[in-house]
């Protein structure tokens, strides 16, 4: 065997006894420990091998089972008509590849149907939820069964009549003989949430998702709980007799699946309203789009949307192979959450001092991207997931969120596995770690240490303050590392030959990283602002200080001795300005302002009026009109700038205008003055304009 293959088989190995172990956890005993999205990926992931590799495939192999065990607690149902599931695209190219795929099968079926070209879709969420299949024998509800296998499934009548959006009576005048409805049955997110409040405050253990528990709540023994869960239902499928025909004239018998929706709407049932009927795959995807981003908004989970073939003369045509239909196919939204193995857990600490524990593990794509670190957060949620090393874990990536680790299986622990713990030390200076009160953190309060001040300088050259592209974190490590740095103003003074003596520096590369340093220091008062990392002054909250304190030392005053004007700033607060003022109450940071200045930075606004009272009045007599959001000036700071120059600033466009000085956001008055000719400047146009000729300094 190839140590190719070995690996391979290791790995199959581990997946089978996984899987199986799931599998008997979730039918036997009826105490799924895993969530099915999480079992489909490991499935899917034991298919691929099998695939490429398949000697590796033995007979105990889940892949070689069609389903799982009926639990023994309910009566079994044969399906007349197989439950059969979905084929699966993972994204446009999948779903354009079915597309083809059928209308191939129907050309090369029949040509006599008239939309063979482009057969019409229907788009319908794909709710993440349980299906069902509900029988009617002349229009009264006599058996629900849950899928099983597709083939045989489990007798849940009783808990399917509590759901009160399932008619129990279908409102038709003469019902056929038998006709089944399938759809979904699931929890809706509010009525999960409240459950698994309920369960954590009895000590019972919580369900993952609104899924496993709608799953556990339709396989519960007595009736009166499942009705005290408030499941739902969505229906989404008809069975007829093929000889049936209404009597009601109010009834068609519908030939398409957005007619049955209908039919199933008008017969007594709750519909999901979301779907669509589509001409293209075009209009298909910007459903997919659409629901992608409003999924979030719903009250109950969806996992993706199905896709299918409107017209039933068509679907007939394409059939179906032995687990899923032709006509129709699910697209999934890119899972988000994913099971991977913990390698190695990293305590960083960050250049607050706080030390955030970091799992690395086996890159896994999530939410579209490739993933193989994630926060743990703090040192209570690390102790609430008791962390074992090697341990399995669920890493969620929502989003923009930041990827965290939200769970471990710990029944695929094994025996003699170590918890990982909270170190008492700081991991890079040793120091004794200090856990603030009030406060989920740990921290570690030496300012010297070397992790805390590679921080600050990672956040110093940071794009939103010095931006300093060549100054990376490798970079930075070595000039702390090797000494040559140990504050931010150290940077202003490095030399060539210290640059030389680390790794990856020839001559010219030292000496554009110096000049690349040194122009940093005429970037804005408000980047200067940010860049000193005062906790809670984001580069937000650094841009409102710096329109409203010029400088240093105006903030610096201010805090000491009018914090209120801190607080009293839109969108500003207490906390805010308790961090100032305990920033500046830091002599470690009275030092870090005493060194930036002597190094060249001015840290205050660049303009400044006080300067340049004397100035010439070049604005004198133009119209100015200030327009959306500036960057660096209040609205009434640049008025105030134009008008000492000479200028009127007015608050409407007119053919009188000279400038329009438009910002972000800018709306109906830069048209207008686009219409109407004016001069359009920006914030930086007008600076400019202000330091040239009016010798405003600009430092
Ligand atoms: S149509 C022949 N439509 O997704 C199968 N299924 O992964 C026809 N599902 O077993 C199913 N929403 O439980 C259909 N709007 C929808 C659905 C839907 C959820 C479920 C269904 C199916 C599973 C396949």
């Amino acid at each position: 065997m190839n140590s190719n293959l070995d690996q391979y088989y290791e790995r199959v190995k581990e997946l089978r006894a996984l899987l199986n172990k799931a599998n008997y956890s979730y039918y036997v005993l009826d105490a799924p420990e895993i969530d099915d999205a999480i079992y489909d990926q490991l499935y899917r992931e034991l298919i691929e091998i099998e695939n490429i590799h398949p000697s590796l495939i033995t007979d105990d192999s889940p892949s070689q089972r069609l389903g799982g065990i009926p639990s023994k607690g309910f009566k079994n149902v044969t399906h007349n008509i197989p439950l059969l599931s979905l084929d699966n695209a993972f994204n446009l190219n999948e779903l354009e590849a079915w597309y083809a795929r059928v209308r191939k099968l129907i050309n090369s079926e029949n040509k006599s149907i008239k939309e063979v070209n482009n057969p019409e879709l229907i788009c319908e969420l794909k709710i993440d939820g349980n299906a069902v299949a509900i029988r009617y024998e002349n229009g009264i509800l006599t058996k629900a069964a849950t899928r099983g296998d597709g083939k045989t499934g489990e007798d849940i009548t009783n808990n399917i009549r509590t759901i009160s959006t399932i008619p129990l009576r279908l409102l038709l005048k003469n019902p056929p003989t038998w006709m089944e409805i399938r759809g979904e049955a699931f929890m809706p997110n509010n009525i999960f949430k409240k459950l698994n409040l309920e369960r954590k405050n009895t000590d019972q253990p919580l369900f993952a998702n609104p899924r496993n528990s709608c799953a556990g709540t339709l396989r519960q023994l007595d009736p009166k709980i499942v009705a005290s869960r408030k499941l739902d239902f969505f229906a989404y499928s008809l069975y007829l007799p093929e000889d049936w025909e209404p009597t009601d004239s109010n009834f068609k018998k519908p030939n398409s699946q957005s007619k049955s929706l209908e039919f199933l709407k008008n017969i007594g049932f709750k519909v999901n309203i979301t779907y669509e009927t589509k001409k293209n795959l075009n209009e298909a995807n910007s459903y997919y789009k659409y629901w992608g981003i409003e999924k979030d908004s719903l009250a109950y989970a969806t996992d993706g949307i199905v896709v299918k073939i409107d017209n039933f003369e068509i679907q007939n045509l394409l059939g179906a192979t032995n687990k899923a239909p032709r006509w129709a196919i699910a697209v999934k939204y890119p899972a988000e959450e994913k099971p991977t193995k913990l390698k190695k857990l990293i305590f960083q600490v960050g250049r607050s001092g706080a030390v955030t524990p970091v799992a690395e593990f086996d890159s896994i794509e999530l939410a579209g991207t490739s993933v193989n670190r994630a926060t743990l957060h703090n040192a209570k949620r690390l102790a609430s997931l008791d962390l074992h090393y090697e341990d399995t874990i669920i890493v969620r990536k929502a989003g923009e969120i930041i990827p965290e680790v939200i769970r471990v299986i710990k029944e695929f622990r094994t025996v003699d596995s170590q918890l990982v713990e909270f170190p008492q030390n700081c991991p890079s200076c040793d120091s004794k770690l200090i856990q603030e009160e009030n406060e989920a953190i740990t921290k570690c309060i030496n300012f010297e240490c070397p992790a805390k001040l590679k921080g600050r300088l990672r956040h110093w050259v940071s794009k939103g303050s010095m931006n300093i592209d060549g100054l990376g974190e490798k970079i930075i490590n070595q000039l702390v590392n090797e000494g040559y740095v140990k504050s931010i103003a150290d940077l202003y003074k490095l030399e060539i030959d210290s640059l030389l003596e680390l790794e990856r520096f020839g001559e010219k590369s030292a000496n554009n990283l110096l000049i690349e340093i040194n122009e940093s220091k005429n970037k804005n008062w408000h980047k200067q602002l940010y860049g000193l990392g005062i906790p809670h002054i984001g580069e937000a909250n650094a841009k409102s200080l710096s329109k409203n304190f010029h400088s240093i030392e105006e903030l610096n005053a201010i805090a000491k001795d009018a914090p209120e004007n801190i607080s009293n700033i839109y969108g500003f607060g207490n906390e805010m300005k308790d961090a100032i003022i305990k920033w500046f109450d830091d002599s470690k940071n009275q030092t870090l302002i005493r060194e930036l200045k002597e190094v060249g930075f001015s840290l205050k606004e660049s303009l400044d009026l006080n300067d340049n009272l004397n100035q010439s009045n070049i604005f004198d007599g133009k119209i100015f009109v200030l327009t959306g959001t500036l960057d660096s000036l209040t609205r009434d700071k640049a008025k105030e700038f134009i008008e000492i120059a000479g200028g009127k600033v007015s608050s409407s466009i007119s053919k009188k205008t000279d400038f329009l000085v438009s910002g972000e956001k800018a709306g109906s008055k830069l048209k207008k003055a686009q219409e109407l000719g004016v001069k359009i400047i920006n914030e930086n146009e007008l600076k400019l304009l202000l330091s040239e000729k009016t010798k405003f300094k600009n430092e």
